[in-house]
């Protein structure tokens, strides 16, 4: 198998006359951790459920974990860890029952102690006896993860793994991800969330089914071309609705105390600041965040698409 754990070309798939993913090109090296953002409906469930061949892709063709994902497909399911978007499991079950169930459809040798194995490793040790239905969300989360890495898949699909959880679990959870990947898993995680995506080795953004940008975090914020100034000081969200209207001025947003200003043409962001002449503003340069040049590349992919 080469280094390439997913390797597709052109992928396609249309739902009636509406076609959600428009010929992706998409590969994932071994140990790679893939973040795979994009707006609500742009293709990333339907993307993750042709790659581990619950569904069938129209068009195009490659490989995943170096079989064929339109031919193989039943074959590639047994070496994927898929964590869907509304995961489930049996809230009637104990959290030990429930991979152990999981365990018996793999059919996995030793089951007993590949459970305790793996709630050991995940923090469940003490909550093996519990209902999972009386897990917090944080802690369900978890679960859903140890269930879906008990049979050692050599790819891990997670489909939004963290929405509505908390600050720390989330933490807890990207920890968990990065420490699987150093024993050489591979992980294809969708998120909405940019610090995610900055935890990730490499993002690939989707909009209408189509890649519009992908690299590393730095990457892609260099890519974008984008220029941010942060002021402090004054009032920021009375000057931000000003610099919102001037020209050259893309974006204008306050963070806590900090109002952030960002386009690609410097000169003008510089007039623009010289023109609401407020003393009380202290403006430095600082580098766009990662959300800034997303958001800035989408509205230039929407612009190239417009008719
Ligand atoms: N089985 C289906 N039949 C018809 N349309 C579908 C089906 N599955 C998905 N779609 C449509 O395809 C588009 C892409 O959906 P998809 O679930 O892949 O998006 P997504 O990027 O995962 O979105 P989200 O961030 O909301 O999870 C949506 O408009 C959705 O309504
Ligand atoms: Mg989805």
């Amino acid at each position: 198998m080469s280094d390439l754990v997913i390797d597709v070309r052109g992928l396609g798939k249309r739902f009636g006359s509406r076609v959600v993913v428009d010929g992706l090109d998409l590969t994932v090296r071994r140990g790679e951790i893939c973040g795979f953002l994009g707006a609500n409906g742009s293709g990333k469930t339907t993307t993750i459920r042709m790659l581990c061949g619950l569904l069938r892709a129209d068009q195009g063709s490659g490989t995943c974990l170096g079989r064929d994902v339109i031919r193989d497909s039943g074959l590639i399911r047994r070496d994927v860890g898929y964590m869907t978007q509304k995961f489930s499991f049996y809230e009637d079950l104990t959290v030990f029952e429930n991979l152990d169930f999981v365990a018996r459809i793999y059919e996995m040798p030793n089951r007993i102690k590949a459970v305790d194995a793996m709630l050991e490793r995940i923090g469940l040790r003490d909550r093996r006896d519990q209902l999972a239905g009386e897990l917090s969300g944080g802690w369900k989360q978890r679960l859903a993860l140890a269930a879906c890495v008990l049979h050692t898949p050599k790819l891990l699909l997670l489909d939004e793994p963290t929405a509505g959880v908390d600050v720390k679990a989330r933490r807890e959870f990207w920890d968990l991800i990065h420490d699987m990947a150093v024993d050489g898993l591979t992980v294809l995680v969708s998120t909405h969330y940019m610090d995610e995506a900055e935890r990730c080795s490499r993002i690939v953004y989707l909009a209408q089914g189509r890649i519009v940008v992908q690299g590393t975090s730095d990457e892609v914020v260099d890519a974008s071309g984008l220029v941010t100034f942060e002021a402090t000081g004054g009032d920021p969200d009375r000057a931000a609705r000003r610099l919102r209207q001037m020209a050259g001025v893309e974006a204008a947003a306050v963070f806590g105390h900090a109002l952030h200003i960002a386009g690609t043409d410097r000169s003008a962001l510089q007039a623009a600041i010289i023109q609401i002449a407020d003393p009380e503003l202290v403006w430095l340069e600082v580098r766009p965040r990662l959300e800034d040049a997303i958001i800035h590349m989408l509205a230039v992919a929407e612009l190239a698409a417009a008719p």
